[in-house]
């Protein structure tokens, strides 16, 4: 009899393939099906030839080829696709038999087919799993949560697949219930839209404002990898700054309207949902918006025309403030995403332990970089740390950047430079630190024309006032209740 798979992948799109032959690659011998089954057929003819898989031509086929338990790994598209599949595996699975989503599916769904799957008596597992096409064959970073009792029976799989770090630490632990693995896969996509702008913002200012050259740029970058902001997605900017098609930078030759796949916009909704000022990574999500609206922007600016002024100064100095801009904006980015992820396992109930999140970060995945080790430690040192920017690093760390931070953003702004991301983030630093801020006005505004009562200063809190501002009110209030 031949032997029996460890487990099964059904979805041989680039992902899936990649990471099949790294699971193969680890020892694992992995059973393999498509829908469109000739993909099964050119796989392990081609890329997957003389190595330990199976092919199969129906789920069937895939589920019987399976060691007990059974783990059937799905890698389609997010959404109903997911459902689908799921019903047309769980007839042919058995108890405690464990069926796996890698995809990037929204973690609510995640949350539902938990239950749904567990209560035919098998369980579930919603994955994130990071690192693009190459990421998937050399080490992705995962992020599992669901059934927890499935856990014991894919950990050794799943940590011998995951990305390394410090002395071979796997970027993969179990997260947390339900939807919870994918929730951390959506914050860790939204972080990985606020890292994105924040870059592009350092290029569009180093190239608009200041008139620096790409290979400027690039050796710019490439000081930066060095030190605190090093990074993949640094990295892979200062290489883009390099890369020439017919001895032009090939990113001039790039459309200038982003497109996205909606966990950006998910992050930024759960953080309204849950009343988390997540505002770098909400104006990342409306700078994509804004700049698909190329043929718009366009007539804007024969309208409206482009007001940027040219850099004049110290130019070594102003660069040395970019990336003070850089790195502050960074840390408030991590500190945001960091209090939502605390704010959504109140709400649902996730025991999540956020330097372990933070290590599954650090290699692996797209936002991978040296600065979540000190994201680590903070929390080591604090579990209970309410905000990044309070833990004694962080906090000297954007002391330090201060003056070069708020010189770049009233620069870009005095020069037209749109900066949205730098400056939303330093509001935030500015507001999060301010005892007093101007609520007190809307407070009274609210009570003014709808008698939506207000705390006093003077009284305990709890307290509520109403005031009859113009003597032609009545002295009812309307009900206090916050959403
Ligand atoms: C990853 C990436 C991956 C994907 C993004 C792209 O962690 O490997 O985040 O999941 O590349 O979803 O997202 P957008 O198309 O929305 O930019």
């Amino acid at each position: 009899m031949t032997k029996k798979a460890d487990i099964g992948l059904i979805g041989l799109a680039v992902m899936g393939e990649n990471l099949v032959l790294n699971m193969e690659s680890k020892g694992y011998t992995v059973a393999v099906y498509n829908r469109t089954t000739d993909k099964v057929d050119k796989f392990v003819n081609g890329r997957g030839a003389g190595k330990n898989f199976i092919a199969t031509h129906s789920i069937k086929d895939l589920v019987d080829s399976l060691e007990k338990p059974r783990k059937v790994m799905m890698l389609v598209k997010a959404g109903a696709p997911v459902d689908a599949l799921i019903d047309q595996i769980i007839p042919h699975l058995e108890e405690g038999d464990i069926i796996i989503d890698g995809g990037n599916s929204h973690y609510p769904d995640s949350i539902r087919r938990t239950k749904y799957v567990e209560e035919k008596g098998l369980l579930y597992v919603g994955s994130g799993v990071s690192g693009g096409e190459e990421g998937a064959l050399t080490g992705p970073s995962l992020m599992p949560g669901g059934s927890e009792k499935a856990w014991p029976f894919i950990k050794d799989i799943f940590q011998n697949i995951s990305a390394k770090v410090d002395n071979n630490v796997p970027c993969c632990d179990w997260v947390g219930q339900d939807g919870a693995g994918h929730f951390v896969k959506m914050v860790h996509n939204g972080i990985e839209y606020g890292d994105m702008q924040l870059i592009s913002e350092a290029y569009h200012i180093m190239k608009e404002y200041v008139g620096l050259s790409h290979d400027e740029m690039h050796d710019i970058f490439d000081e930066w990898n060095k030190g605190d902001l090093d990074s993949y997605l640094n990295e892979i900017t200062r290489d883009i700054m390099g890369y020439r098609e017919n001895g032009e930078p090939l990113v001039e030759k790039i459309l200038d309207a982003a497109g996205q796949k909606g966990t950006g916009k998910w992050t930024g909704i759960t953080a309204l949902d849950l009343g988390v000022p997540l505002t770098l990574i909400g104006e990342s999500v409306f700078a994509r918006c804004l700049s698909a609206q190329k043929e718009e922007r366009v007539q804007a600016a024969k309208v409206l025309g482009s007001p940027i002024k040219k850099f004049e100064g110290d130019k070594k100095q102003f660069i040395g403030y970019i990336k003070d801009a850089l790195f502050a904006s960074k840390i408030v980015s991590y500190a945001q995403g960091y209090v939502l992820m605390r704010e959504a396992a109140k709400e649902n109930n996730w025991d999540l332990n956020y330097g372990g999140i933070a290590l599954m970060w650090r290699g692996g995945c797209i936002i991978r970089s040296a600065f979540l080790g000190k994201i680590k430690e903070a929390f080591d040192n604090n579990p209970e740390l309410p905000n990044l920017l309070l833990d004694p690093y962080f906090k000297g760390k954007i002391s330090d950047a201060l003056n070069g931070w708020r010189q770049v953003v009233g620069q870009a702004v005095m020069s037209g430079i749109p900066v949205p991301s730098f400056s939303s983030a330093l509001s935030y630093f500015d507001g999060y630190r301010t005892e007093t801020l101007p609520a007190n006005l809307l407070q009274a505004q609210r009570d003014y024309f709808g008698a939506h009562t207000y705390e006093r200063v003077d009284k305990p809190r709890g307290e509520y006032f109403h005031t009859n501002w113009t003597g032609r009110g009545g002295d009812t209030a309307s009900t206090t209740y916050d959403v």
